[in-house]
């Protein structure tokens, strides 16, 4: 099986459901300052691609109107279950972050946390949520991308392809994925000892 396939994600993300928030918290202190760096205003329509289990969520104003969106239907599952706990009305969708079904200039704020790594097609998933981004929105991007003018490591090399099988690639350049867009970065750290990258664009 090609294991950069939406066939190899369901599978092996629907065996991380259960567990996927264990591992997931180790990340929420940098999840946290990447929401912020957003600065989502009250009201704005947001959509979290990829959203897994949504951990996203308790971070978002409660007067925002969020959709979120997953492949896997039993992350699907997890986050309509983690919505319904937190007393919000969050729209969740079983979709393909490679082809939204939303139409152009649909979100204020669009929110790609840990899936541009994953997707099999990153510039596909990239430039759909540049579509649905309003004019004047924004985007964030927190994923472990390779840091800016940096070629992968040896060790990330080696790993890559064990990484890759597991759950996500290490050796993503944000220049591939960013190189056709028309989106001004407004902001691009280093987090989590320099292993992941927080940006936030405006289109
Ligand atoms: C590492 S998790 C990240 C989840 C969440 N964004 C977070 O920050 O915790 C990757 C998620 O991407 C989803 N996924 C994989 N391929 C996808 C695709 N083609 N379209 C949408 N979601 C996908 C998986 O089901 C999984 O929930």
């Amino acid at each position: 099986m090609n294991i950069n396939s939406n066939r190899w994600n369901i599978i092996r993300y629907t065996i991380y459901t259960p567990i996927y928030d264990l591992f997931g918290r180790i990340l929420k202190h940098s999840r946290r300052k990447a929401i912020e760096m957003l600065n989502i205003q009250v009201g704005d329509k947001v959509l979290i691609v990829g959203a897994g289990t949504g951990l996203d969520f308790e971070m978002i104003h409660n007067k925002c109107e969020i959709t979120a969106t997953d492949l896997t239907p039993s992350m699907v599952a997890v986050m309509k279950r983690r919505s319904k706990k937190l007393n919000r009305n969050i729209n969740c969708m079983q979709m393909d972050a490679q082809q939204l079904s939303f139409a152009d200039e649909s979100f204020d704020c669009v929110i790609l946390n840990l899936i541009l790594a994953i997707v099999p097609e990153p510039v596909n998933c990239f430039k759909e949520a540049e579509r649905v981004l309003k004019t004047g929105g924004h985007m964030l991007i927190f994923d472990k991308l390779l840091q800016k003018h940096k070629k992968p490591s040896l060790i990330r090399k080696i790993l890559n392809p064990i990484t890759n099988l597991l759950f996500s690639r290490i050796n993503l350049s944000f220049t591939t994925v960013y190189k056709h867009s028309s989106m001004k970065i407004k902001a691009d750290k280093p987090t989590f000892w320099n292993l992941f990258r927080i940006i936030v664009l405006k289109k």
